[in-house]
């Protein structure tokens, strides 16, 4: 995430946490050493020929129709790298962002968000491997979280990358006084764990090139 990306990260995150108060100040946050963002674009069209924009019988027409694929940026150590394509240009679509904190030897996942029109698109997934993949870089051991007792979608994503239900935080959060579940991850330099990562990456880029 870079500065110029912060209204449309704030969009979203108005956007699919309405009830969320306060909301973040992701301008601060980009100065937080502890902060780590990443954000999905949108692929300009014609940038790139890449396979993603091709129809795939694995995709429902509306998705293959979309033609969307996306770029993870990263931004760490001062130099910039993507996992899947080249850097884009400035007037991007941002769709959706993902935040950790590491502290020690944690990665607290702080916020994951897709926007609405683009959800089960496998953004999500993208970003939530994208992170832990940078958390472990980064020297994350494991990665910890907190989700609604009500969201199964968010949480049936987190179980698929082994995060298991630790605990319970009563009344956690202050719109309705919801319970959150507490999540964590095994060891992520496990081999187990490494394995079966390797695995779920292959088979979203299998699934969504
Ligand atoms: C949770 C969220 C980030 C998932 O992103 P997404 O792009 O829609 O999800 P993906 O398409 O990448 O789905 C990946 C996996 O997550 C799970 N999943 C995601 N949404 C799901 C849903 N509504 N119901 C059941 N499973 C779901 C599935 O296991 C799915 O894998 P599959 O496609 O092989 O079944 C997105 O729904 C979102 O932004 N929700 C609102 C904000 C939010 O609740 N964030 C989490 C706060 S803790």
């Amino acid at each position: 995430m870079r500065l110029e990306d912060v209204p449309q990260v704030s969009e979203i995150e108005r956007e699919v946490f309405p009830t969320q108060w306060p909301f973040t100040v992701y301008k601060r946050e980009l100065q937080n050493k502890l902060a780590h963002y990443l954000v999905a674009v949108e692929e300009p069209a014609g940038i790139s020929q890449t396979a993603a924009a091709k129809p795939d019988a694995g995709r429902s027409p509306a998705e293959n129709e979309a033609g969307w694929w996306g770029w993870v940026r990263r931004l760490f150590g001062g130099g910039r790298t993507s996992s899947v394509g080249e850097e884009t240009a400035r007037g991007e679509h941002v769709v959706g962002a993902v935040g950790f904190w590491l502290m020690l030897d944690e990665a607290h996942i702080t916020t994951i968000g897709v926007r609405a029109h683009y959800q089960r698109l496998g953004i999500g997934e993208l970003l939530l491997i994208e992170s832990l993949e940078l958390a472990q870089q980064l020297g994350a051991r494991v990665a910890t979280l907190e989700v609604r007792v009500t969201n199964t979608g968010a949480q049936a994503l987190y179980e698929k990358y082994g995060f298991k239900r630790v605990g319970l935080r009563r009344k956690y959060y202050s719109d309705n006084g919801e319970d959150a579940l507490i999540m964590t991850t095994d060891p992520l330099t496990s081999a187990a764990y490494q394995a079966r990562f390797e695995e779920l990456r292959e088979s979203h880029a299998r699934k969504w090139n």
